[in-house]
């Protein structure tokens, strides 16, 4: 940056003060030659930038555009273009995408896949949820109790605007109301934490079109109030809304869920509703708010349903799923985990008709449910029983995840006639997760020989951190061969002789495609295992292998697994093995990735190591 200035660049600077102060005559920048408005845009900081294109002459109005003859409508995408450039820069060069990064490595036409991106719009999204929570902060350390509206944004925001050192060009765009008015027609998607929620905040925010929110911490009776301004302004584009931390009595649940749906609102718009780590504070009295139940009765485009970790009792579950199915809702994703629901499906056992046995007709069912989450709900073997006579209800589940629940061998054995019949239904399932659910080796292999069988296999399958010990070994070698793709059996305390003992049922080809067998302290034959399974598993994606006590002595085996691999394996976790610690391994194990491949990830006692697969 110290070369001497050039004509161009001097006069690019000149033009960028007028620009930044807005004098009026930004009209007469759109004159400029081509080659010197094109080399002006990369230089400007993002509200010059913003003045420059809200000044852009109408396309209906030819006074400049068409005044000068090489403004044909190609130019005038280009023109377009030029801006979008700018400001996809000015979005990688605030936030540098460090995630993403690898995506600029890849040629171009896989480049072009990419969703299309409206840089100004998420820049200035980005841009605005900065200054909120910097508001934020500023309220809570400093007590601030003025207008929301006046607290001052730190320079370093501004900055990051303006460029410049000196802020006292404008003192308007000094406080947040200049960012929510300028900026606010540019969110989508926001964060809000209880400081914001304030009467002020419908009027902030008035010109924004939410598609998504995400709501923090509120608790009182004000804070709801003012979240209802907002939500109410934006019935027509509000499609997802999430309450994290919050203390929810019910009336003020009832009054969310209200300004959600009453009033005129469109009843298609909403799709996600989420309620998490929080309190409907006196479930007892009401365990299922008015408005919410009316929200989800009346709600036809609700699609996913999350109300988890909120202390909710089986009472308030009960009358959830019941409310669903009474509407006959169109729900894909409901999420009821982390809360303490035993008990709540018991009227489809006791209740109703026992209808795995008879032929009586349903009529109503949960036809849409794909994906049910009740994991670490303190569900056990009379919960399993129930669910199965529950699941009638919904015929097109194709995820199940009960990890985390003490439902033991009885509770899971009480199940499996379920999984049996689901196997034969249009939908079968297809993921089922029973992590942590106090399963024995007998049960647990049990249920592995039912599945084994099953007309259409599970494709994923997670029982890890059960207490399995060594003697499940050959259950699971084959298991390996029922078709499985995804399996997951993470701390099973498979030990030196499960490895070896699975090993040897691996005789045909596997349809495995990805695998976590972390936390199992195999040794060194857990690379055996591998090495095996590798050569009958062609489409083998992902290997855990983390924790397993792999020695040194394991390295020749695990070199002959990449060899073998063929850089057709992605990932492979080898770290908290005994083999990181020799000094080079990263190196040897780099010659055998393939264009980076796999993903190898290692740790050492001093720093971990990490092979990335575009590692430059
Ligand atoms: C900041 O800019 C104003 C006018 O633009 C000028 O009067 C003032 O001296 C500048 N201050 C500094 C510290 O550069
Ligand atoms: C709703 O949530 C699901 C995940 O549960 C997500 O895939 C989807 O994009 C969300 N929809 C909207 C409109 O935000
Ligand atoms: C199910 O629970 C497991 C933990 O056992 C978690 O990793 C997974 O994301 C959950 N899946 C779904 C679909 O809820
Ligand atoms: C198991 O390993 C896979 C990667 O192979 C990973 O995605 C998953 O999160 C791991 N599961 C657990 C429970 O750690
Ligand atoms: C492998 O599994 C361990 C848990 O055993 C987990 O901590 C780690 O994140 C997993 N690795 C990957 C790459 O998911």
């Amino acid at each position: 940056m110290s070369e001497v200035p050039s004509l161009i660049t001097l006069c690019i600077g000149a033009i960028k003060n007028a620009i930044l102060d807005e004098n009026g005559n930004l009209p007469y920048v759109y004159k400029l030659p081509s080659e010197l408005f094109d080399r002006l845009l990369p230089h400007l900081p993002p509200l010059a930038l913003q003045n420059l294109q809200d000044a852009m002459p109408s396309v209906s109005s030819n006074d400049y555009w068409f005044s000068d003859d090489c403004l044909k409508p190609s130019r005038k995408r280009k023109r377009f273009e030029n801006f979008d450039i700018a400001w996809k820069a000015l979005y990688k060069s605030r936030w540098s995408v460090i995630q993403k990064l690898s995506v600029d490595f890849l040629p171009e036409d896989v480049q072009q896949d990419e969703p299309i991106t409206n840089w100004q719009q998420i820049y200035w999204e980005k841009h605005l949820q900065n200054c909120l929570d910097a508001a934020a902060e500023m309220v809570s350390i400093t007590l601030f109790d003025g207008c929301l509206g006046d607290v001052e944004i730190p320079d370093a925001l501004l900055k990051y605007i303006s460029y410049e050192g000196n802020l006292s060009r404008s003192r308007s765009y000094l406080k947040l109301a200049y960012h929510c008015e300028r900026f606010g027609l540019y969110a989508r998607c926001l964060r809000l934490q209880s400081v914001h929620c304030v009467a002020e905040i419908g009027h902030l925010l008035r010109k924004s079109r939410l598609e998504f929110l995400e709501v923090h911490w509120i608790k009182s009776k004000e804070q709801v109030e003012g979240l209802c301004k907002v939500l109410e302004q934006n019935k027509e584009t509000l499609a997802s809304i999430e309450f994290i931390h919050c203390k929810l009595p019910a009336s003020l649940v009832t009054a969310i869920c209200e300004s959600l749906h009453v009033k005129d609102f469109e009843t298609n718009v909403i799709k996600n509703f989420s309620i998490k780590r929080s309190s409907f504070l006196d479930s007892s009295y009401f365990p299922l708010p008015l408005g919410l139940e009316s929200l989800l009765s009346a709600a036809s485009g609700l699609t996913s349903l999350v109300l988890s970790d909120n202390h909710m009792w089986w009472k308030t579950a009960k009358m959830v799923f019941d409310t669903l199915l009474d509407t006959d809702s169109g729900l894909q994703v409901l999420d009821l985990s982390e809360n303490n629901i035993a008990g709540w499906l018991s009227h489809f056992k006791w209740g109703s008709p026992s209808l795995i046995n008879s032929d009586r007709q349903i009529d109503k069912y949960l036809k849409s449910l794909r994906v049910l989450n009740l994991r670490s709900n303190n569900l056990q073997k009379d919960d399993a029983d129930c669910l199965k006579y529950a699941m009638v209800y919904m015929p097109n589940l194709e995820v199940l995840n009960l990890s985390d629940n003490p439902l033991q061998d009885d509770g899971i054995r009480i199940f499996v006639p379920y999984l049996v019949k689901k196997s034969k239904c249009d939908i079968p399932l297809a993921e089922l997760y029973l992590d942590n659910c106090e399963l024995s080796c007998h049960g647990a292999s049990q249920l592995l020989k039912v599945l084994s069988a099953l007309n259409v296999p599970l494709k994923s399958l997670s029982i890890g951190d059960n207490h399995l010990t060594s003697k499940f070994g050959p259950s699971l070698g084959k298991f390996l061969l029922s078709g499985i793709q995804a399996l997951n059996v993470k701390g099973v305390g498979l030990g030196s002789s499960g490895f070896s003992d699975a090993q040897e049922e691996i005789t045909e080809e596997l349809s495995l495609v990805r695998i976590n067998i972390s936390d199992n302290c195999g040794g060194i034959r857990t690379a055996n295992f591998l090495s095996k399974m590798i050569s009958q598993a062609p489409n083998l994606v992902s290997v855990n292998a983390s924790n397993n006590w792999m020695p040194m002595e394991s390295l020749p085996t695990i070199c002959s697994v990449l060899k073998a691999a063929k850089g057709k394996l992605e990932h492979l976790d080898l770290r908290q093995n005994t083999l990181c610690n020799k000094g080079n391994i990263a190196s040897l194990l780099a010659e055998f990735q393939i264009n980076g491949k796999p993903n190898i990830l290692l740790s050492s006692p001093a720093a971990s190591i990490v092979l990335y697969d575009n590692d430059p």
